[in-house]
Order: C-alpha cells, then sequence, then structure tokens
C-alpha cells in the first residue's frame, strides 16, 4: 500500500517505519528541512529503541522515503496519516493549529480520493472538523473527490514504542465507512496476524477512547500516590500493600507504582484535555481534576521529604540527582517531576549535580537550560562530595549500583528515591539512611 504520514516527530516515524518494514511504501513528509535531511542520513532526533535500525534499513532498501513535498507524497498514496503535534494550548485544550493547517493543505493539494488518518490525539470532533475543512478545500477547487477522515489513535509507549506497534494489544478503528474499513483491516493485518485486535467503533467514540485509556492509567497513578501518602502517615508499606491489591485480577498489578508523580507527552496533557473538553460541554470532571491535582503535588515529594529531614534552608548542601528523563528509556524530559525537583532545591539554596543515560542533552540545551547545575559524565561522578543521592528516573543502571563505592563518594549516606527502587533492610543493614515513597 502507499501511504503518506504528516509530522515525523515520534508518533509520525514510528509508524511510517513500521509500516514500511511490512513493504507498504512510505512517505514521511515534514515542514522542518534539516529534519528530513538528517532522517535521510539515518540521523534520528529522538531516542527510541530500535527506531534508528528500522528506519535506515528501510530508507536503504527504499520502501521509506522522506519529503517536505506533502503533494507530491499525496499524489503516490492512497492513504495519510496526520501524525503532526497537538500541544496544549492556554486554556489547557489541545492546540489544533497544525492540524487544521495540514487538513487545509490536503484539500488543496489532493488529486484523486483519499483516506486521511488522525493519529494525533486528538478531543472529539476533530475528524469531523478536518473533513469539513477538506471539503471545504475541495470545494474551492471544484473537486468532488471521496475523503473518509478516520480516527486511528496510537497507544505507543516511549521506549518500547516500535514493539507496541509492531504487536498491538489493539488497533482502534473509527469510520463507519466499509470501504475504508476493509482498506484499515488489510493495512494492519501484519501487525495483527492471527488474534483479532482490530475494534471498530464511530469516529466519535475512538477519539474518545484514547483520552479515556490515558486518564485512567494516569487515575491509576494518582490513586496509588495518595494511598503512598496515607500510608506515609499510618506506617504502611505502599510496596507491600500494592502487591496485595495487584492479585485480585480485576485490579492487576501494572500501572500500580507509586512514585515522583507522572509526566511525558501524553498524561499530562490528556488529562487537562479531557477537563477542559468536559467543561466546554457543561460537565465538571471532579474525579479528572483530582488525578491532575495529586499529580502535582506528587511532584513535591521527595523535596517535601528532603526539607523534613534536612531543614528549609538547603544550602552548604548538595544533591546528586540520577535520572532526568521523565521515564527510563527515552530521553523525553517533557513534563518531567526532575525539573520541579531540581528547581526546588536550588530555590532552597542546594547545589545539584546531575545524570542521566539519555536526557542530558535535552535537559543542557532546553528544559534546564537558565538553571545553574553540575552536569556530570556518570552517576558516580555525580556523588562525589554530595550529601544524598535523589533517584527520580529508574533507568536499569540505577538499580544494582555499587553501594560501597557510593558510600565513599558521599558526604552523607543518605538515598532519596522516587521510585521505590531498592530494599529497604539492604540498604539499612549497609549503612544507609533510605527514604523511599510511601514507606
Ligand atoms: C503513555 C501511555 O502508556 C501510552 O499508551 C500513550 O500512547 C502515551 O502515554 P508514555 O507517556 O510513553 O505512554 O509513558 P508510560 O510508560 O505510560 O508512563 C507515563 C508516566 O507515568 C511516567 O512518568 C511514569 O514514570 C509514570 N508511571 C507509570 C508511574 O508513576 N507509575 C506507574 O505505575 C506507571
Amino acid at each position: 500500500m502507499n501511504i503518506t504520514i504528516i509530522g515525523s516527530g515520534y508518533v509520525g516515524l514510528v509508524t511510517g517505519a513500521c509500516f514500511s518494514e511490512m513493504g507498504n511504501e512510505v512517505y514521511c513528509v515534514d515542514v522542518i528541512d534539516e529534519k528530513i535531511e538528517s532522517l535521510k542520513q539515518g540521523i534520528i532526533p529522538i531516542y527510541e529503541p530500535g527506531l534508528e535500525e528500522l528506519v535506515k534499513t528501510n530508507y536503504q532498501n527504499g520502501n521509506l522515503h522522506f519529503t517536505t513535498n506533502l503533494k507530491e507524497a499525496l499524489d503516490n498514496s492512497e492513504i495519510c496519516f496526520i501524525a503532526v503535534g497537538t500541544p496544549m494550548g492556554e486554556d489547557g485544550s489541545a492546540d489544533l493549529q497544525y492540524v487544521e493547517a495540514v487538513a487545509c493543505e490536503i484539500g488543496e493539494s489532493i488529486t484523486h480520493d483519499m483516506i486521511v488518518v488522525d493519529k494525533s490525539t486528538v478531543p472529539v470532533g476533530t475528524a469531523d472538523k478536518v473533513d469539513k475543512i477538506i471539503n471545504e478545500e475541495l470545494k474551492k477547487r471544484g473537486e468532488d473527490y471521496k475523503v473518509v477522515v478516520v480516527s486511528n489513535p496510537e497507544f505507543l509507549k516511549e521506549g518500547t514504542a516500535v514493539m507496541d506497534f509492531m504487536r498491538p494489544e489493539r488497533v482502534i478503528v473509527g469510520t463507519d465507512d466499509a470501504d475504508t474499513i476493509e482498506y484499515m483491516k488489510n493495512l494492519y493485518e501484519p501487525f495483527t496476524k492471527n488474534h483479532e485486535r482490530m475494534i471498530l467503533m464511530d469516529v466519535h467514540s475512538a477519539e474518545m477512547t484514547k483520552y479515556a485509556s490515558n486518564s485512567m492509567l494516569a487515575n491509576r497513578i494518582s490513586f496509588m500516590n495518595e494511598i503512598a501518602n496515607i500510608c506515609d502517615e499510618v506506617g504502611a508499606d505502599v510496596d507491600q500493600v500494592r502487591k496485595g491489591m495487584g492479585s485480585d485480577s480485576r485490579i492487576g498489578h501494572s500501572f500500580l507504582y507509586p512514585g515522583c508523580g507522572y509526566g511525558g507527552s501524553c498524561f499530562p496533557k490528556d488529562v487537562t484535555a479531557l477537563i477542559k473538553t468536559a467543561t466546554d460541554h457543561g460537565y465538571d470532571a471532579k474525579l479528572l481534576k483530582s488525578v491532575e491535582a495529586v499529580n502535582n503535588e506528587q511532584k513535591y515529594y521527595l523535596v517535601n521529604k528532603i526539607k523534613n529531614i534536612l531543614g528549609d534552608d538547603l544550602s552548604g548542601k548538595t544533591f546528586a540527582i540520577w535520572g532526568l528523563a521523565f521515564k527510563p528509556e527515552t530521553d523525553d524530559m517533557r513534563e518531567a517531576s526532575s525539573i520541579i525537583i531540581i528547581r526546588e532545591l536550588l530555590n532552597a539554596g542546594a547545589k545539584v549535580n546531575v545524570y542521566d543515560p539519555k536526557a542530558m542533552t535535552s535537559a543542557r540545551e532546553f528544559y534546564l537550560k537558565d538553571m545553574d547545575i553540575n552536569y556530570c559524565d556518570n552517576k558516580y561522578e555525580a556523588l562525589d562530595g554530595a550529601d544524598a543521592m535523589v533517584l527520580v528516573t529508574e533507568w536499569k543502571e540505577f538499580r544494582s549500583p555499587n553501594f560501597n563505592y557510593m558510600k565513599e563518594l558521599l558526604n552523607n549516606n543518605l538515598i532519596f528515591d522516587g521510585r521505590n527502587q531498592y530494599n529497604t533492610n539492604f540498604l539499612e543493614k549497609n549503612g544507609f539512611e533510605y527514604h523511599a515513597v510511601g514507606k
């Protein structure tokens, strides 16, 4: 099949690379010239396991093309995916300016019938808007091609996005058009072979499914963070509580890990956008507002704990931050808890050493650009002369560090663990003062 992917960011690139891997002819389009040029050279703008290989191989074997010329790509395709950004607008709703601009360009450019797929996370009603914009443009040109706008939200997790695309748990397709359903079934068949993984529904329900899923997951995390905070007060251990709860098959074990707050490009933005959609329709989404409020507070959890133990004035103290990315296996720092933790430590007069296996460049160049902090080459360098280690992202390389060496490097054997990675008894036996979440 011949496919155009509009937007070569995280979602677009993974989608394009995975479709091309199955033998489809894929045109990845972006407006940024330099991005397209570096993609041609196999330089991937993000760190995502497996993606670079996939892009390089399929570019070299001619299945995957990179271009800034949308019209040419559309001329060669019977389907196009809109995978441009939908950042949070000032009022909390998803900013649709890029989606709308793309819809306009599709209407101006196509020369035959087209299936248009919304892959970006967009509020309910966006497919209708896209449809209207395209048809208005066609009308201006006096053309009458059949355009079907489908909602096909992505459920990719950063760090495992390629695997998630290749072996999806479900593929949501929102459309009522019979030919389009047939086409989408064929397109996804190689990924869902031997299993019925496609769930068909109307377009509004498909759009809503994405928001409802992410909000549900965010809800579980905020719920567990609240339970952890109560555990702190009553002297219970949230890790034991979590195991006890998760073994009920109705609850299950996944996404019950308390910590120093969720971040990333999806949960914070999508929860806020759903609250806004609800408000716009006259509904007060009380539960979702609490999910958001609990998370915003949880980002201060570690700093509050540090201040409880060391006092509000942290001048003269140095902290070693292990992990900056919003989660392991990514260099993404969007909405990462590390940003708030570091800012608050600096505001309290502390010095901060940081180390992350992948996110150092984005921290230096963007997220922590204006902060006076010490970037270290490895996790042990960050500990040298520090008063405490603060674990913010649970990268594998932090799981079993050399604790004896850590003691030599640290001024105080003090660990604040925002992701409950270590064994309390083991650390205490080995002479550490250990503070985790909800224990
Ligand atoms: C999420 C959804 O999982 C994915 O389906 C959707 O398409 C995009 O949003 P992602 O943002 O990549 O994916 O990360 P995810 O692994 O879900 O983690 C999000 C955040 O929640 C991270 O900050 C993580 O540390 C935190 N988290 C996750 C917890 O604090 N506790 C948990 O139990 C799970």
